[in-house]
């Protein structure tokens, strides 16, 4: 049985497969076509930070796979009140067929899948969001920009950078990430990243200078200065990433053509103007989209395996 905790855990062909997946789905659906894959099957979703996207995307993906999904914060469940993690994941795992945990703690969500019986999916931690990922990726597939991928990460070294950077080492990508001094990515990710890359021929770099990171990408990407948890630093984040806004300016040294994307909610005006947003707005609201394109994928891919184990 398999969890899908980071994307550290799968191949590249494991990761290409599900986006794979998740295109049929989303194919099928176009058509109104409802194959109704997990007919009778309930995902339990933990939130213990807000969510819009994930959300929506996990609990309208279920039901048109035929399941269901229960929505479990943090405030309404005894998780919350201190009732272990692993008693909850005994009880939830012994009743539900699948989890999607969001969290803080990476080490929250390895504890539960530790003892769940059933697959649990990183739904965003502070370290990672790798279902945010497999929608990006699915976008550029679908934009056809998903091959010699030259992709610029500008702004905080946070959850997503993390799953950038994951991503590119597993598929072998160039992606240039660019962060204000004191806000770089963990040395601890970059080193697996590193060492990942070396078979892959990915190349990461990090610096501090967002021009050097956009010349020639052929992708653009960036994300809130201000995570979920970090709401008190926001005053200042705003002070410090003064420079680290994707502006016209900036994007005019990227390819022609380049594609921008976003995980949202984005902030115009700090790491985005508004002017590039309104520009790329429908590629970022089509990556929106995918997250439930792309997670219907993945719950289906884990479920088969979860049978085949
Ligand atoms: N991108 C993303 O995960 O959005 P939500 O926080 O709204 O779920
Ligand atoms: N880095 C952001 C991503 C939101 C989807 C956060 O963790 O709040």
């Amino acid at each position: 049985m398999r969890h899908f905790l980071t994307l550290k855990d799968f191949t590249k062909d494991e990761i290409l497969e599900i986006i794979e997946v998740g295109l049929e789905i989303k194919k099928d659906l176009k058509a109104g076509i409802y194959k109704e894959q997990l007919k009778n099957q309930t995902l339990a979703m933990v939130f213990e930070k807000s969510s819009t996207r994930t959300r929506v995307s996990f609990e309208t993906g279920m039901f048109q796979l035929g399941g269901h999904a229960l929505f479990l914060s943090n405030r309404d469940i005894h998780l919350g009140r201190g009732e272990p993690i692993k008693d909850t994941a005994r009880v939830i795992s012994s009743m539900c067929d699948m989890v999607m945990i969001r969290t803080f703690a990476q080490s929250m969500i390895e504890e539960f899948a530790e003892y769940s019986k059933v697959p649990v999916i990183n739904g965003l931690t502070d370290s990672f969001h790798p279902v945010q990922l497999l929608a990006d990726y699915m976008t550029l597939v679908e934009y056809n920009v998903s091959e010699n991928i030259i992709a610029a990460y500008v702004g905080d070294g946070n959850n997503m950078t993390h799953s950038w950077m994951i991503l590119a080492a597993k598929l072998g990508f160039e992606l240039r990430i660019a962060t204000p001094k004191g806000y770089e990515v963990d040395a601890a990710v970059l080193e697996e990243a590193q060492k990942i890359a070396k078979t892959s021929g990915a190349v990461i770099t990090t610096s501090h200078d967002p021009k050097e990171a956009v010349k020639g990408a052929t992708v653009v990407t960036t994300d809130t200065w201000t995570s979920m948890g970090q709401e008190a630093e926001k005053n200042e984040r705003i002070k410090i990433f003064n420079g680290f806004m994707v502006d016209d300016k900036l994007m005019s040294l990227a390819q022609k053509g380049v594609k921008f994307l976003h995980c949202l909610p984005a902030y115009r005006g700090l790491e985005v103007s508004e002017e590039v947003f309104e520009q790329h707005s429908g590629i970022v609201f089509d990556e929106a989209e995918n997250r439930l394109h792309a997670q219907k994928g993945l719950m289906v891919w884990l479920d088969k395996q979860r049978k085949n184990s």
